[in-house]
């Protein structure tokens, strides 16, 4: 099936997981919603968030989408359940990897940069509990990444600092593991790794997703079958961000959602 894939973050961090998607399944066509003028999701209530994710969804099922991937930690954890109660189409979800972290971690403790949202939220807590047992967990809510990330301005040496602030007490701890719950902290792994050991591995989730992303379309016979591609970004906020993180070949491709 020709039909799109709609993806949806609160910003531009999902499109590291947009970027791996499409280099997994270079057949499909995909649709971006980019909500930047609401971003950060992480400090909104759980209400807000699906208000927002409702919106997102209700924009790409009227361009065509056939699935929805939810690139987003916060969304995923906070509305996708209420989504998949609304919605017939299929939907799927990003969250911190939690499991592989605890089976990967030598040292017994893994730490979890993410929102306060994912944190707070029920699905983390259950995923803690479920699979950690035996290993500590080092959560940290990542305040002003996301803004810093989303800021048309270039805010590199506020990111250093406030990363140095969030990992040292993780490092000093012992933490071998870290998992990047939010789509936008992969843009920070070289500033992670510059401030940290080598002795620190660094787990985000963006294969695990995509690769579930084409389980899914399997299993619902809706794998595209053209070689003609097609990828659109829409954004509720500064087009020149967005153009800043889209690809160049598809910078004509950006519009502003008005
Ligand atoms: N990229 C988001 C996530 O994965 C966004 C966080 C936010 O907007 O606070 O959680």
């Amino acid at each position: 099936m020709n039909a799109p894939i709609g993806v949806f973050d609160s910003g531009v961090g999902g499109l590291t997981v947009w970027n791996t998607l499409v280099h997994l399944l270079d057949q499909e066509s995909t649709i971006y919603y980019c909500d930047s003028a609401y971003a950060p999701y992480g400090n909104r209530s759980k209400e807000e968030i699906l208000e927002r994710s409702i919106k997102a969804t209700n924009f790409l099922i009227e361009k065509g989408c056939k699935l929805i991937l939810v690139a987003c930690n916060t969304a995923t954890t906070n509305a996708i359940a209420e989504l998949r109660s609304l919605y017939d189409l299929p939907f799927v979800g990003i969250e911190p990897a939690i499991k592989p972290a605890a089976l990967m971690t030598k040292t017994g403790k893994v730490g979890v940069l993410a929102t306060k949202g994912t944190l707070y939220s029920s699905m983390f807590h259950k995923t803690v509990t479920d699979y950690t047992s035996g290993i500590e967990i080092i959560t940290q809510e990542g305040t002003g990444l996301v803004e810093a990330i989303e800021s048309v301005e270039d805010k590199s040496e506020e990111l250093k600092s406030l990363l140095n602030l969030y990992l040292k007490p993780m490092l000093e701890q012992k933490v071998d593991t870290l998992v990047l719950g939010c789509t936008h902290y992969p843009y920070l792994i070289p500033m992670i790794d510059s401030l940290s050991t080598s002795e620190l591995r660094i787990i985000e989730s963006s294969k695990p997703v995509a690769l579930q992303v084409k389980k899914r379309l399997e299993e619902i016979e809706a794998l595209a079958i053209s070689n003609e591609t097609t990828h659109l970004f829409y954004t509720t906020g500064a087009i020149e961000l967005l153009k800043r993180f889209v690809p160049k070949s598809y910078q004509e491709n950006c519009y502003l959602l008005t």
